[in-house]
């Protein structure tokens, strides 16, 4: 692991452990208060029960601007119904699911947990495999309000009422990288909320690490195109206030956006610049105070940012294509000092992507080398001897990502070990083609989709 993670884990518990021994300070002078002020457990219980229900309404009320326009005039307890109106409205709308999808289904594994949520894997009744999200009773959330309100049922409320409004910015804010939304099931008085969701797979940063820059790439890029929804989302612009990697999945090689609870839509008020702050454990930065008295573009910059410093520092220099580097550098600096808004950056990522597809970036490579090669269509090689290679797409031999066959011929050229290459009928999710890189083979076996592409020099 990087040194620079390291830091700021370790960062971030120092931190969590001020921030939780803070907490407890408080917890207790408060309890401490209440002993003094009520004589009678019973009377301490009573205001615990107010104070927890005060907390409840405060938490309802904040999911009622999220509603769709209109709605926010209308009692909290609706809220169910409405999204059921708004799940099924539209031609092209699934049937959402309710809590009648989860009688017969099969949990099969836990997918992953959190401070406030559990997410199991389950295969519903017809077969669909989903995820549901539901209060984590072990988690942190529920463990800090069973300890100061010592009220299960009621703490259950307050945890899944975070659950409700992700509920609700996981249906206003659908978008290709935000995880889909498959239905929800309000269970016991309200007490319990299960969400059902397409099913993922967590982001392992480690494993990115190690995976080609083009998969790379493409997590950075899915992030910065749902940052640009984020920034002018049908709720305004929406910030992440805890934008980990540990919020987002993968399904099939995209990335979304899973942990919602925490976003808010909210503007920051100034009088001034100094006003919009923002504070980065490394980094500070002060943004324009408006004439409407707004900071402007906080939400957006703070995205971007956090995305600088979460992902792009991590997954995106690190082995660039040679003719792209200069362009992954300009990003990482007009990221990394915000510099740019999020339509410059999605601009530049966008363009590094439409080079890399059309091998523009390539426009230095000398076709002659592919003079040196014998090509053999519509057959495939048998009885390889393969070599590995990094970042290779196979564990066993040397798969990379080409633009074309003479891009091919000059990376089997700088191995040492290559003597032939296939391009096989396989692409990579921007539609390159796979080439397969070995020392030697046997024979060549008739496939339709390949090419075989053998070293002069070395063939007999
Ligand atoms: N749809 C999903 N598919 C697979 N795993 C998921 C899915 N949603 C969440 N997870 C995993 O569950 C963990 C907890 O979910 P999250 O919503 O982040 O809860 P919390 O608010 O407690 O952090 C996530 O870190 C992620 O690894
Ligand atoms: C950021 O601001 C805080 C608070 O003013 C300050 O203590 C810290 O040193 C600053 N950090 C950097 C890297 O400038
Ligand atoms: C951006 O570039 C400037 C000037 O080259 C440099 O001083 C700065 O450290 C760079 N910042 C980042 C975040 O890369
Ligand atoms: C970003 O682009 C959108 C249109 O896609 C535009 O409405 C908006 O004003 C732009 N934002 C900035 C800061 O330029
Ligand atoms: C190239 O292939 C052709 C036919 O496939 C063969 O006749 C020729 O000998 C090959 N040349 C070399 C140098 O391998
Ligand atoms: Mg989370």
């Amino acid at each position: 692991m990087p040194a620079a993670v390291g830091k700021s884990l370790r960062a971030a518990t120092v931190l969590s452990v001020a921030v939780l021994s803070v907490l407890v300070c408080l917890l207790l002078g408060s309890v401490h208060r209440l002993g003094s002020g009520h004589a009678h457990p019973e009377e301490e219980l009573a205001s615990l029960r107010a104070a927890l229900s005060q907390r409840l309404a405060q938490r309802r009320q904040e999911i009622l601007p999220l509603l769709s326009p209109g709605r926010d005039e209308e009692p909290f307890s609706a809220w169910e119904s409405f999204l059921r109106d708004e799940l099924t409205r539209g031609p092209a709308a699934r049937a959402p699911l309710g809590c009648g999808a989860l009688r017969d289904a099969q949990p099969l594994e836990v997918l992953g947990s959190g401070y406030t949520k559990l997410v199991v894997k389950v295969t519903l009744a017809g077969g669909e495999p989903v995820a549901l999200k539901m209060v984590n009773e072990n988690g942190i959330d529920m463990g800090k309000c069973v300890e100061g309100f010592k009220d299960l049922h009621g703490c259950r409320q307050l945890v899944s009422s975070k659950i409700s409004k992700e509920v609700v910015l996981l249906h206003r804010l659908r978008h290709p990288n935000v995880i889909k939304l498959r239905g929800h099931c309000v269970g016991d008085a309200g007490g319990r909320v299960t969400v059902i969701l397409e099913q993922g797979t967590p982001l392992q940063m480690l494993r990115l690490l190690q995976s080609p820059w083009e998969d790379r790439f493409r997590v950075c890029l899915d992030l910065v195109r749902l940052l640009h929804f984020l920034s002018r989302s049908p709720l305004g612009s929406v910030a992440l206030l805890d934008f980990q990697p540990r919020q987002f999945v993968m399904v099939s090689g995209e990335l979304k956006l899973t942990d919602l609870d925490d976003a808010s839509v909210a503007a920051t008020p100034c009088g001034r610049h100094a006003d919009c702050f923002l504070q980065f454990p490394h980094r500070n930065f002060t943004l324009a105070c408006s004439s409407r008295g707004l900071c402007e573009g906080l939400n957006e910059k703070m995205n971007i940012y956090n995305a600088y410093r979460y992902f792009f520092t991590y997954l995106l220099p690190h082995q660039a294509p040679p003719g792209l580097t200069h362009l992954v550098e300009r990003i990482m600096n007009a990221t990394g000092e915000l510099k740019a808004d999020i339509n410059e950056t999605l601009d530049a990522f966008e363009h590094i992507l439409q080079l890399y597809q059309s091998g523009l970036h390539l426009d230095k490579l000398p076709t002659s080398a592919l003079r040196d090669y014998n090509v053999t269509r519509g057959m495939t090689t048998s009885g390889d001897e393969d070599y590995r290679c990094w970042p290779s797409y196979s564990q066993q031999g040397c798969v990379l990502s080409v633009h074309s066959a003479t891009e091919a011929a000059h990376i089997c050229n700088s191995h040492s070990q290559c003597t032939s290459f296939t391009l096989t009928g396989q692409k990579t999710w921007a539609g390159r083609p796979l080439a397969t890189f070995r020392s030697s083979f046997s024979f060549l076996v008739p496939d339709q989709t390949s090419e075989v592409y053998v070293k002069k020099s070395t063939a007999v």
